[in-house]
């Protein structure tokens, strides 16, 4: 196995995960090189030599081939991301508004350079789904995924069940650093958005704005609404919902009532869920964390893997299906 050189950006949650899992995969034949962080006065727990200050100190390392980068803010990470792919640098990337925002930008710029680009780790985090939608529905014919993809949503959920005042819910899923650092991109449903927006382009090869795409998340449930679900032997999830109908694809974000009967019933706590309906193979389920440092960490590593045997997504829409698809969205109550 040819061996990386990884420069990491940002050492934060994920980062520091995935420092972790990289140290604990010996078989993985990858290092470390260089950590670019942005804050200097903050203490560590790796030697001070090991950070460097400048996204120039790794994108003009001729030594580093592979960019890994987990850093928060998306505008920042866009920046790095463009510039090392045009540097010829392969990428991984976790920052799932940066990749939905700019995915055909990326996708085309690494392209011309000849370069490689994944983020395993942006969607529902532990949860293989990318490459499972890339590698195994290849040559199914997927017609509509549901799934809980935010997992601070599903954490405020499941513990204000349990009695927490949802403030309360809030600050745990923000200590055990699920949450995003502004979190109203979690709770307001932009974060599971931009995860549908990522699948949207896996799934059916449309490439949807996320601005254009309806989301609405859970600051506005009340009590009420959870014992309406609860008279029903339901309870409440956020849902990021997608459907084939005919020629169009409908696509957006709202809490759904989830039947007693249904497996995302019991998804609970940071857990994520996909939910796949492919005409061969029927109904799957994806189930694991989709949030924290190294179940996240987990997907940045197995991208790191990926390198080194020269995958690449493939990203046509008519693997999956024989339609065209308008890249029209709009809201259906189901
Ligand atoms: N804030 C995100 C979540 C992190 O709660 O799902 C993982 O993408």
């Amino acid at each position: 196995k040819k061996k990386i050189n990884i420069g990491l950006f940002g050492y934060g949650c994920v980062g520091q995960g995935f420092y972790k899992v990289l140290q604990q995969s010996p078989n993985t034949n990858a290092v470390i090189t260089k950590i670019v962080v942005k804050d200097k006065s903050k203490s560590r727990d790796l030697p001070v030599q090991q950070f460097y200050y400048q996204p120039s100190d790794i994108l003009l390392d001729n030594n580093i081939d592979t960019v890994v980068e987990l850093i928060d803010d998306a505008n920042a990470a866009y920046d790095i991301v463009k510039s090392a792919l045009k540097l010829g640098k392969n990428v991984v990337s976790a920052n799932k508004k940066l990749i939905a925002e700019h995915l055909d930008e990326l996708i085309e710029l690494a392209n011309t350079q000849q370069v490689t680009f994944l983020y395993e780790a942006s969607v529902c985090a532990s949860i293989p789904i990318i490459r499972n939608i890339e590698d195994y529905f290849k040559s199914d014919h997927i017609q509509g995924f549901q799934g809980i993809c935010n997992g601070t949503t599903n954490y405020i959920l499941s513990r204000t069940a349990q009695g927490l005042t949802y403030d309360k819910a809030l600050s745990e899923a923000q200590e055990l650093g699920f949450a995003e650092s502004d979190p109203t991109l979690d709770v307001d449903g932009f974060d599971a958005k931009y995860k549908l927006a990522i699948l949207l382009k896996h799934v059916f090869g449309v490439s949807a704005k996320p601005e254009d795409i309806f989301n609405c998340g859970i600051r506005h449930i009340k009590p009420a609404h959870v014992n309406f679900a609860d008279n029903y032997e339901g309870k409440l999830k956020l849902y990021s919902y997608a459907k084939q109908v005919e020629d169009k694809v409908i696509g957006f974000v709202a809490p759904f009532v989830v039947p007693l009967s249904h497996p995302n019933y019991n998804v609970e706590n940071e857990f994520n869920a996909v939910n796949i309906n492919a005409k061969f193979a029927h109904e799957q389920l994806f189930q694991g964390r989709g949030a924290g440092s190294v179940p996240t960490a987990s997907a940045v590593l197995s991208d790191v893997q990926a390198f080194q045997t020269g995958y690449k997504y493939d990203y046509s829409s008519t693997k999956y299906n024989d339609n065209t698809f308008t890249n029209d969205f709009y809201l259906k109550i189901v």
